[in-house]
């Protein structure tokens, strides 16, 4: 049987490890040729050779750092040469180099949040939609944003402030690209155990404080959040564009 994302090139920023990896393997799973990226070599041999354990074979890998524009060049013309023009773009790779009250953070760890997650994001899309729009291909645009990003996000303000700007790109480009059958919409994951999240996982108290404003009283695995990814790369969301879901076990509704 055909998988709902068959023929279809997916391109995954951040997808050696956490979130980025189990989307990767989602989407591997359901037919589509997979590329992830990250900075490092070392983590995305890793991720390949899990996931060929796994049987998914139809896997690229490609180092970039997404804060840099001549990486994100040379991922997209290496994509287009190598695997084919993407059709779906997770804008999933991104950084929180500081936990504090916001009023003290430092310009440089400022200048390094709104760098990788929204200008990284920004020129990774604009890359990308070049492509899309030179091989004349519809595409699904899947931005991951964060529940720090719908509400008040204590100790991790300027994180929260990229990943709420996050939701209003979603939605500008949404309009902007939809004549050109592009859709845009991101994911808001809650509480994921990965190791960006592992100073929160690994605190009791901020468990207790997540899990008691959970309504599913726990929090997740990355592979939680991919499911949300491939009906967003998929047909069965073809009239879906501009949104943000929330993927938190009901933290944002309480
Ligand atoms: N975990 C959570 O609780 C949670 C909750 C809500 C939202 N999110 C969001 O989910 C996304 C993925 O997070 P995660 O928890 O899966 O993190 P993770 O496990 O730490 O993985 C991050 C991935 O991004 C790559 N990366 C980091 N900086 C990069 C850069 N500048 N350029 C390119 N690649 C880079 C990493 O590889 P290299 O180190 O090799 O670059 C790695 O592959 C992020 O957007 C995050 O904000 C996470």
């Amino acid at each position: 049987m055909a998988g709902r994302l068959q023929d279809k090139v997916a391109l995954i920023t951040g997808g050696s490890r956490g979130i980025g990896a189990a989307i990767a393997a989602a989407m591997g799973r359901e037919g589509a040729s997979v590329v992830i990226s990250a900075r490092k070599q070392e983590g995305l041999e890793k991720a390949r050779e899990q996931m060929a354990a796994e049987g998914i074979e139809d896997l690229y890998i490609r180092p970039c750092h997404i804060g840099r524009s001549d990486d994100i060049a040379d991922l997209l013309d290496w994509c287009v040469q190598t695997v084919g023009t993407p059709t779906i773009l997770v804008n999933n790779a991104a950084t929180n180099p500081y936990f504090g009250p916001l009023l003290d953070i430092s310009e440089a760890q400022w200048d390094k949040t709104f760098e990788v997650n929204l200008k990284g994001y920004l020129h990774m899309t604009q890359a990308t939609v070049k492509a899309m729009k030179n091989a004349q291909v519809a595409g699904s645009i899947i931005n991951i944003s964060s529940i720090s990003g719908l509400s008040a996000a204590p100790l991790q303000g300027a994180y929260g402030m990229t990943k709420a700007a996050l939701v209003s790109m979603t939605k500008t480009l949404a309009v902007e690209l939809g004549p050109s059958n592009i859709r845009v919409n991101a994911i808001a994951p809650g509480l994921v155990a990965t190791r960006f999240s592992s100073v929160l996982v690994e605190t009791p108290e901020i468990v207790e404080h997540y899990n008691q404003r959970t309504a599913l009283n726990r929090y997740a695995t990355p592979d939680e959040i991919a499911g949300m990814a491939v009906y967003l790369a998929s047909e069965e969301s073809s009239f879906v564009t501009g949104q943000t879901y929330a993927v938190d076990g009901g933290y944002s509704i309480t």
